[in-house]
């Protein structure tokens, strides 16, 4: 199954300063949890923010003579990349950013998406061009967490959207 995972704010805000906008551990705890062992397909950008890269992880750029971590794959299109991901056999995970989001939505069956009940300032945006208003909800789950940047209290929603009839992949 090729499915997406991500977290918005309440004012659709993904990314800050090429991380997240927010500090919230469980919520991070929670992603790490769901694609463990998957195969990921990773935006360029979203890629240069991780410290650790796990095996299995398709890299998406148009430039793949830059030079990547040791055993980063690198694919050109967002295509090519969840080909090469179901070829592992194994689960596969569209982690982010806005821009692979966007272009890989079609293929998803789902999106695993967390709604922070909060705004917060960010440089990023989730893509509106994703309909999520017509995907199904087939799961949700709310819980309250302290996030560390504002020592608030709030509220994530844990959802999770399926779409009936997604693309499928050229090829
Ligand atoms: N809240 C969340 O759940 C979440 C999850 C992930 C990321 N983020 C945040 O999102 C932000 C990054 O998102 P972003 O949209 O700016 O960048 P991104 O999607 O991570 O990466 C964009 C890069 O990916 C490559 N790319 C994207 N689409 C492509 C296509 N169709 N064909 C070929 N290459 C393609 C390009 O790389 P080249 O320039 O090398 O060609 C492009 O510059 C960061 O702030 C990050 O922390 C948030």
């Amino acid at each position: 199954m090729i499915a997406a995972i991500g977290a918005v704010s309440s004012n659709g805000m993904i990314g800050l300063d090429g991380w997240l906008p927010w500090d919230i551990p469980e919520e991070l705890a929670y992603f790490e949890e769901m694609v463990a062992g998957a195969a990921l397909v990773i935006g360029r950008l979203t890629y240069e923010s991780m410290d650790v890269v796990p095996v299995d992880s398709f890299i998406v750029t148009s430039q793949p003579e830059l030079v990547f971590k040791p055993g980063c794959q690198t694919e050109t299109s967002v295509e090519k990349a969840l080909l090469t991901a179901t070829g592992t056999g194994k689960n596969v995970f569209v982690i982010g950013g806005a821009a692979l989001y966007a272009a890989a939505w079609p293929y998803c069956q789902r999106f695993y998406l967390t709604r922070i009940e909060r705004a917060f300032a960010g440089d990023c945006c989730f893509p509106e061009s994703i309909p999520l208003d017509r995907w199904k909800i087939v799961g949700e789950e709310r819980k309250t967490y302290l996030e560390r940047k504002t020592g608030l209290a709030t509220v994530c929603r844990f959802v999770q959207y399926e779409q009936e009839n997604p693309l499928r992949l050229p090829g």
